[in-house]
C-alpha cells in the first residue's frame, strides 16, 4: 500500500496574520492541485484561524505548532485541541524539539498530547529525534526508540492514518547540516520495523514518517527518494511560497503516475 507523501511547512513563531494571507494567497493557487501529495501548513495561533479560512474548500491543511492535552480549565497561556478545530485546524505539531529544549516538554507531555489529538481526530505530527551529542555517542537509536515507544504505550488502537511521526535530528535543524538521505532512511526505517514490532503491519504499513531538518529545494529529492521517508517537515524553506512550491514539486515526483 503506498503512503501519500506530505509536504508541511512549520512557520515556527513568523507571519503576521497579513503576511499569512499573503502567503496563502500565492500558495493555494498552486498548491491545491497538487495530485497525490498532502500539503500541510502549521501557522502560529495568532493567525492560524485566517489560514484555515483561506484553506477551506481545498485539500490543504491547516494546523498548529502545539496545543495542551486538557480540553479547558485554569491553563493560563494554552490553547486545547477543540479550541484548534473551532479554529479549523485540522492537524498539530506534538513535541518539536525546540518545545521539547525551550519548554521543558518531557515525553509524557507529548505522548498525551499526541493521545488527546488521535481521540479527537486531529491529525498529530509527533516529532522525535536526537541531539549532536547523542549521535556522536551512537546513542541515536535509544532516544528516538523510547520517544515512539512512550507515544506507542498512549495510543489506544490507533491506526496507521490516525497520526504522522516526523524524525527530527536536533543538529539537523535550522543549521543547514541536513542528515544524509542514508542517515534519514536509517532511523525512520527503524522506527518503522519498531511500529511494526509494537503494533503490526497494517499499522507500520499505513503510518506516514517524516524527515525534517534543513530540507531544502537543492536535497529534498533525494531525501524523498528514499525508501521509508514519506515526506518533510519544514522550517526555514517553508516561509517563502516559491521554495516550498519547490518542495512539494519535489514531493510529486516520487508519486508514481496512473498510467
Ligand atoms: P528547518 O526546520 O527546516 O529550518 O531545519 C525544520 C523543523 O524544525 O521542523
Amino acid at each position: 500500500m503506498a503512503r501519500r507523501p506530505m509536504m508541511a511547512a512549520n512557520w515556527k513563531m513568523n507571519k503576521t496574520i497579513r503576511e499569512a494571507e499573503e502567503y496563502m494567497a500565492a500558495l493555494l493557487p498552486r498548491a491545491a492541485d497538487a495530485e497525490g501529495v498532502d500539503v500541510a501548513v502549521f501557522a502560529p495561533f495568532t493567525c492560524l484561524h485566517e489560514v484555515a479560512r483561506m484553506a477551506e474548500d481545498t485539500p490543504i491543511i491547516a494546523g498548529a505548532q502545539n496545543f495542551y492535552y486538557e480540553d479547558s480549565g485554569a491553563f493560563t497561556g494554552e490553547v486545547s485541541v477543540p479550541m484548534l478545530q473551532d479554529a479549523g485546524a485540522r492537524a498539530g505539531i506534538v513535541g518539536h524539539s525546540e518545545r521539547r529544549e525551550n519548554f521543558c516538554e518531557d515525553d509524557d507531555m507529548v505522548a498525551r498530547k499526541a493521545a488527546r489529538a488521535v481521540e479527537a481526530e486531529l491529525l498529530p505530527v509527533v516529532c522525535v529525534g536526537e541531539t549532536k551529542e547523542e549521535r556522536d555517542a551512537g546513542d541515536m537509536w535509544e532516544k528516538v526508540s523510547g520517544q515512539v515507544r512512550r507515544v506507542m504505550e498512549e495510543l489506544d488502537d490507533p491506526d496507521g492514518g490516525s497520526l504522522v511521526f516526523a524524525y527530527e535530528p536536533i543538529w539537523a535543524i535550522g543549521t543547514g547540516e541536513t542528515a544524509t538521505p542514508e542517515d534519514a532512511q536509517d532511523a525512520i526505517g527503524q522506527m518503522r520495523g519498531l511500529l511494526r514490532e509494537l503494533r503490526d503491519d497494517d499499522f507500520a504499513d499505513g503510518v506516514r514518517i517524516l524527515y525534517g531538518g534543513s530540507v531544502e529545494p537543492e536535497n529534498a529529492a533525494e531525501i524523498m527518494a528514499q525508501e521509508d521517508v514519506d515526506g518533510a517537515l519544514v522550517g526555514g524553506a517553508s516561509l517563502e511560497v516559491e521554495s516550498f512550491m519547490q518542495l512539494v514539486e519535489a514531493a510529486q515526483e516520487t508519486v508514481p503516475s496512473e498510467q
